[in-house]
């Protein structure tokens, strides 16, 4: 009997405070029903092998064998390659830090349903399942909150930078507030949300496959080119921040009460300040005003946001009001790979089977 381990976790959307919360303003983030999993089996030979079965289209084997590394992409190397950076990552720290997997033989799969590059935390949703899939497989503590350090950890050692966010909701689901780094988890009701998604794969995949290499690197950039802007504008910035962290204390309020209207007006405002410090770019910035324009409640960047040289990827959310379908429509014709989704949902979930 092969043993094998299942673990599932969720996307994420920012609702509010992104880029301020890097410098300590609140956020407000929460799981979506779009899930990553990873499976982690036993194979004869020793190493890992590693399968992407599906991160939106495209596929990559990988095979982890000690000291050697062979690939074999069947589409688009570059990209694939960025994804599976985080879980060779998640393969070095857990030998470093518990010792396990030297010498063994493992099968590891993934299968994703979250689009790469969007801001909805496909990254750290690599992370935190391959991390637990493999300490539950190697039988080491499955403690949530050491899971998230772990993963949040690793998807440091990779990109340079990240805030706990994106791990958080990975590992808990539902809602958290994060706050001076420290992450907090809230008990909110569910929301009916449009994500629209510009340029990620597949959308436009000339161009995402000629950037993508970039492209896994534009979060680190924008973040920067903020932090720069903030340093020439610091006393307007610290006003722009110091707007932020009231708008999302209110949002969580609305959110709490039920008032839906006051919600969307303070998307709208979230995003305008996004705007003032430069993370917009005009391909969601049509999203957002055509979302607008065609009655939404409230719409909003959501993420890092974007750069038009970048080709302008990134995500926005949207609530809809009544003006759902009319809404998505509009969005597909602007180029938008549409979704809906709901926020709130399960966060980690792991099933031990034997094939
Ligand atoms: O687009 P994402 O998922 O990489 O979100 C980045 C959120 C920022 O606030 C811009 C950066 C961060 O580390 O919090």
């Amino acid at each position: 009997m092969m043993k094998k381990i299942r673990a599932s976790v969720p996307a994420k959307v920012i609702l509010f405070g992104e880029h301020f919360v890097v410098y300590g303003k609140r956020a407000l983030a929460a799981a979506i029903n779009r899930r990553l999993v990873v499976e982690a089996s036993s194979r004869e030979r020793g190493g890992y092998h590693v399968k992407i079965a599906s991160i939106p289209t495209f596929g990559l084997e990988m095979d982890l064998v000690t000291g050697e590394e062979k690939a074999r992409p069947y589409k688009d190397y570059d990209a694939a390659a960025n994804a599976i950076a985080y879980v060779r990552e998640s393969i070095r720290y857990l030998e470093e830090k518990y010792g396990i997997g030297e010498g063994e033989g493992v099968e590891i799969e993934i299968k994703s349903e979250i689009p790469l590059s969007a801001g909805l935390g496909s990254s750290a949703a690599t992370c935190v399942a391959t991390i637990a899939a493999l300490k539950a497989y190697f039988g080491v503590n499955g403690d949530l909150d050491v899971i998230r350090e772990d993963a949040n950890r690793v998807e440091r050692r990779v990109q340079g930078a990240a805030s706990p966010i994106d791990t958080a909701i990975s590992t808990y689901g539902g809602y958290v507030l994060v706050k001076e780094g420290e992450v907090k988890r809230l008990h909110l009701a569910e929301l009916n949300l449009i994500v629209g998604c510009i340029g990620s794969i597949p959308l436009s995949m000339g161009m995402a496959t000629k950037k993508f290499s970039e492209m896994g690197l534009k979060t680190k950039k924008i973040v920067e080119q903020v932090k720069e802007r903030k340093e020439v504008f610091k006393s307007i910035y610290d006003a722009i921040f110091d707007v932020s962290d009231a708008i999302t204390a209110q949002a969580v309020t609305a959110i709490e009460e039920s008032e839906f209207v006051k919600l969307g007006a303070l998307m709208n405002i979230n995003h305008g300040l996004l705007d003032a410090i430069g993370v917009v770019p005009r391909r969601l910035s049509e999203l957002v005003k055509l979302s607008q324009e065609l009655g939404a409640l409230g719409a909003k960047v959501t993420g890092a946001g974007g750069l038009d040289e970048m080709g302008g990827v990134g995500s926005v959310v949207v609530l809809p009001g009544e003006s759902g379908e009319r809404l998505k429509g509009a969005m597909e014709i602007a180029g938008a790979l549409v979704m809906d989704v709901e926020t709130g949902g399960e966060g980690l979930k792991i099933e031990v089977g034997f094939d």
